[in-house]
């Protein structure tokens, strides 16, 4: 099979011109503003183009998940490694410390002593030091300390446990003023006590071309952008043509002369909405609201749509967040003007522990 035409469906494809630009495009403007490039492979979960983002000029890579880890440096992708996760409990410290072992850098982030005491006793045991950042929560409300003076505290306590090496502080994601203020107070607090801050790790897609705005940032953390979806165009962070991800999907029922029916439901595009409207957006008809889905249906409304498909017809579906769709399918296409290029086995699909 040569054309992508021939791909059954649904199947997920990427376009290799689009996310070859956004992989240019992304290090660009990082190398411009002298931030180091880490980007985070749970949105691809593919080897070859985390091959293809140090190529570009990434300084490491980042991965939520130890599975995500080991695939990674099986197939000896990078040799510096930010986990961006409490690794929690005896069964994850060994396999962290396995890998550590793999690694040139392989640094962890916690937000409380409990894993940073775990994160110790693994490193002392295997006499494998630990490097690794204070996460902050700088206005997502997710995992993080949630004040300067709790990083600094949390710092100095890890800091004092055998094998454990502060190296910095990590927010997800950068929030304008909010991050600039928890960093600028924090970095204050090290700098009076004379504790070096190697690294600033900030993160986040949409706030990839304002990434300058936050001076203290060492690095940056980004992984939609590979590919983008619904919700970063809707961030103004990128436009349709961006986008590199398509779920390839036959309209398999008209039912009536407003509804659509493909072949594509939440087992593909999965039910993240995010705020966005609809599960979805078709490419051939950017007026078709994609409603609702069911495991294997994604109801079309085709009210607004002056022309409307066929039963047969195939349709491309950019989804609301690509990073989720990348685990639910065994492989993904790469397209470059709609020939059949690459066939990828999603590697670290389904590692989520
Ligand atoms: C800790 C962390 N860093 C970086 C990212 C990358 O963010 P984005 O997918 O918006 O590029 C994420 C995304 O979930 C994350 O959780």
């Amino acid at each position: 099979m040569t054309s992508a035409s021939d791909l059954d469906t649904p199947a997920v494809t990427v376009d290799l011109d689009v996310m070859e630009a956004n992989i240019r495009r992304v290090q660009a403007h990082l190398d411009q503003h002298g931030i180091a490039n880490r980007p985070h492979i749970k949105t691809h979960k593919i080897p070859e183009i985390g091959r293809m983002q140090m190529a570009a000029g990434a300084v490491g890579i980042t991965c939520q998940k130890l599975g995500e880890v080991e695939v990674f440096t099986d197939a000896d992708v990078a040799d510096d490694v930010l986990l961006t996760f409490n690794i929690l409990g005896r069964d994850k410290t060994d396999r962290l410390m396995a890998l550590s072992r793999r690694l040139r850098r392989l640094a962890v982030v916690l937000d409380n002593e409990v894993v940073a005491r775990g994160l110790s006793e693994a490193g002392a045991a295997h006499r494998l030091d630990v490097p690794f950042l204070v996460e902050c929560d700088t206005g997502f409300g997710r995992n993080g300390v949630q004040t300067p003076d709790d990083a600094f505290d949390l710092a100095q306590t890890a800091m004092r446990l055998p094998r454990l090496h502060f190296q910095g502080l990590m927010t997800f994601p950068n929030r304008d003023p909010s991050t600039r203020i928890f960093f600028e107070r924090a970095l204050e607090l090290f700098k009076r006590a004379g504790i070096p801050v190697r690294t600033v790790s900030g993160g986040g897609t949409p706030g990839i071309f304002t990434a300058q705005n936050f001076p203290m940032l060492t690095e940056h953390r980004a992984g939609t952008c590979v590919y983008n979806d619904v919700m970063v165009v809707a961030s103004g962070t990128a436009t349709w043509d961006d986008c590199a991800m398509r779920v390839r999907a036959t309209v398999v029922s008209r039912p009536n002369d407003a509804r659509a029916v493909l072949d594509a439901g939440t087992k593909v595009l999965t039910s993240d909405q995010y705020g966005t409207k609809g599960y979805g957006h078709i490419v051939e008809y950017p007026e078709g609201l994609v409603s609702g889905l069911s495991e294997e249906h994604a109801i079309v409304d085709l009210t607004a749509c002056r022309e409307r498909p066929r039963v047969g017809d195939v349709v491309h579906v950019i989804p609301n967040h690509c990073c989720v769709v990348s685990n639910m399918v065994d492989e993904v296409y790469g397209v470059r003007k709609g020939r059949l290029e690459a066939t990828w086995p999603v590697a670290a699909r389904g590692k989520v522990r």
